[in-house]
């Protein structure tokens, strides 16, 4: 759900081996994963769909399980648990992956919005510098080399300073 560059949806196609669709209303990204998903030969089980995750049509009991990867801010924690639960067949499973933050409430939240809690867990500040910061530092670079005294970059990379700071209280 939100599929943005469709890399973890892509990523779950392949692990699942099932037919995976990635939402998002972004659809210049969504273009970019269609393409993606044409080179990575899976399009007979992924699709990308422009819908949003705040009025989504599908039929009840439509998926076994509900992945939202950084998304489920747009609708609002529980919102989010209470409106899509509609959508998951019976015994079905949700995935989520959310910015840290009010962590026992949600955890509360989830066992209210009538779901049974399997697991839950902190990614590691290594994990996301290694997964994340770095490539994303390296890219910046790439970009600072390539655009050099044309776009004022230093602004860009400024920003990515700050949002770090912000994610681990450093
Ligand atoms: C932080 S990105 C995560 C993208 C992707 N899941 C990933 O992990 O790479 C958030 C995504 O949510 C999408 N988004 C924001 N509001 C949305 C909405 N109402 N419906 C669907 N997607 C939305 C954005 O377009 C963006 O692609």
């Amino acid at each position: 759900m939100a599929a943005g560059s469709g890399v973890p949806t892509l990523e779950l196609a392949r692990l699942s081996r099932g037919e995976v669709i990635g939402i998002d209303i972004d659809q210049p990204a969504l273009d970019k994963f269609a393409a993606m998903i044409a080179e990575s030969g899976l399009s007979d089980r992924a699709k990308a769909l422009n819908c949003s995750l705040i009025n989504m049509d599908f039929p009840e009991e439509t998926f076994d399980i509900i992945w939202s990867e950084g998304s489920i801010y747009a609708i609002g924690f529980e919102k989010g648990l209470r409106e899509w639960k509609r959508f998951l067949k019976p015994g079905g499973f949700m995935v989520i992956h959310d910015e840290q933050g009010n962590i026992s409430e949600k955890l509360e939240q989830i066992s209210k919005c009538g779901y049974e809690l399997l697991g839950s867990f902190l990614l590691s500040k290594e994990t996301w510098w290694i997964e994340y910061f770095a490539p994303l530092e390296k890219l910046i670079t790439k970009a600072q080399t390539k655009y050099f005294g044309i776009i004022p970059l230093e602004n860009v990379y400024g920003q990515t300073e700050n949002r770090e700071g912000e994610c681990f209280s450093r």
